[in-house]
């Protein structure tokens, strides 16, 4: 796949962007767990969260191919600043923009698309994680309010979220039929952010706990209709799984990148690394697998512009990237010996970064579950 002259100038403009500004925070990020305030709301003048949306809803009115490129050039320097751009627009802005009547968009989608508020997505729960289905958090209408009850967890900006769109079900007996999707504002009493997850990688992003202890919402607060909560959230969620393959994809090429630096860098017994044919074995497995993982991710993006189709293919780059991607970043360590375990490289940032692709936003197993069901037919 050749990029158009206008993706590729919009790369360059992104790498830039990344370069100069993102990858000088990124040490600091991982070090202090510090949550990159300045860079979101650098993001959002650059209109990195409404890549895809329509200009009348806040959006830059480009494409998920765009999309897809920004997430892998803002990951190629720093992952925690690539989630919460993945996270954001993925999770937050793309529900709303799929399933949001006109009054919804013009309250939660123009800030979202604009970067004047966070957003999040409350799907996972204790007891409903892979099982999407078995929500049980629950929303009870009473006369125009909906009462929310429940705990979600691992959610993604959930302490710095302005905006939340989660689950609930009416009944859990129902199983996926008895669940929709809700928007529900920071400062509803009845709402707080619980505890925060002090976690392997990616400690530049936020991940938290949400409780709703008798949260009441306006009956307007529902996206769709009663019921759609599930089929929105595998629609958001085949969206997201593009931009969680363009996150590993970005991660395993910043990982690549400091390695080919390093191999030309330095020498063993008086010969330079990158002469040895191990070493090039490798870097040509890597480059190979990173490019392949692109096409798929791109593919996928592709379809969704299209719209075409794209639950295979989106799990089939999900996948996959964050499969090459884990591969990658462990051979960087690798060529980087020691070194590569200690905070002089970034290799070990990388690697710790890359693991949460094999499990957020569906788990490697449940990929290929997707793929094998798309493959075989249900
Ligand atoms: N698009 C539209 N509709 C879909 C769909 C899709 N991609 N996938 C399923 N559906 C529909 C089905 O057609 C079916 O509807 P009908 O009965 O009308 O045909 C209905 O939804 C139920 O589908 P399934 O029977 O396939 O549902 P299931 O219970 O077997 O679950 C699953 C399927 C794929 C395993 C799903 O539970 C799943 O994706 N689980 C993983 C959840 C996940 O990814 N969580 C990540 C949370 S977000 C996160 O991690 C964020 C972060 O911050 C990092």
């Amino acid at each position: 796949m050749i990029l158009s002259d206008k993706h590729l100038k919009f790369r360059e403009k992104v790498r830039q962007f990344a370069d100069e500004v993102v990858a000088p925070r990124a040490i600091e990020l991982d070090l202090n767990s510090e949550f990159p305030h300045d860079l979101v709301k650098k993001m959002g003048k650059m209109g990195l969260y409404g890549l895809y949306v329509p200009e009348k809803f806040g959006g830059s009115g480009k494409d998920t191919l765009s999309y897809a490129i920004a997430v892998e050039e803002v990951s190629r320097a720093c992952g925690s600043t690539g989630i919460f751009l993945a996270a954001h627009t993925s999770l937050a802005v793309s529900p709303i923009y799929l399933a949001g009547n006109e009054f919804q968009k013009q309250k939660w989608l123009i800030p979202l698309a604009k970067g004047e508020k966070i957003g999040s997505f409350g799907l996972t729960e204790p007891n409903a994680g892979s099982d999407a289905s078995g929500t049980r958090t629950i929303a009870k209408l009473v006369n125009d309010e909906y009462i929310i009850n429940g705990d979600k967890c691992f959610i993604t900006s959930g302490h710095v979220s302005d905006i939340i769109v989660i689950t609930a079900t009416k009944d859990p007996s129902l199983g996926y039929k008895g669940i929709s999707a809700f928007v529900v504002e920071k400062g509803t009493p009845g709402f707080s952010p619980g505890k925060e997850e002090d976690k392997l990688g990616l400690r530049g992003s936020i991940t938290s706990e949400l409780i709703f202890e008798d949260c009441k919402i306006p009956k307007e607060n529902l996206l769709g209709k009663e019921g759609d909560g599930f089929k929105i959230f595998m629609q958001t969620l085949d969206g997201g799984r593009i931009s969680i393959g363009a996150l590993a994809l970005g991660i395993a090429q910043g990982a690549l990148e400091h390695t080919i630096k390093f191999v030309r860098a330095n020498t063993i017994s008086g010969k330079p690394l990158y002469k040895e044919q191990s070493i090039q074995s490798k870097i040509a497995e890597i480059g190979t697998e990173i490019e392949a993982a692109r096409l798929l991710i791109y593919q996928a993006a592709e379809l969704k512009d299209a719209g075409k189709p794209l639950t295979k293919v989106a799990a089939m780059g999900k996948y996959y990237a964050s499969l090459i991607g884990m591969k990658a970043t462990n051979t960087a360590i690798e060529i980087h010996g020691m070194l590569g375990l200690t905070k002089k490289y970034p290799v070990e940032r990388f690697i710790r970064d890359e693991k949460l692709m094999e499990i957020g936003e569906g788990t490697s197993e449940i990929q290929k579950i997707v793929i094998a069901r798309e493959i075989l037919g249900k």
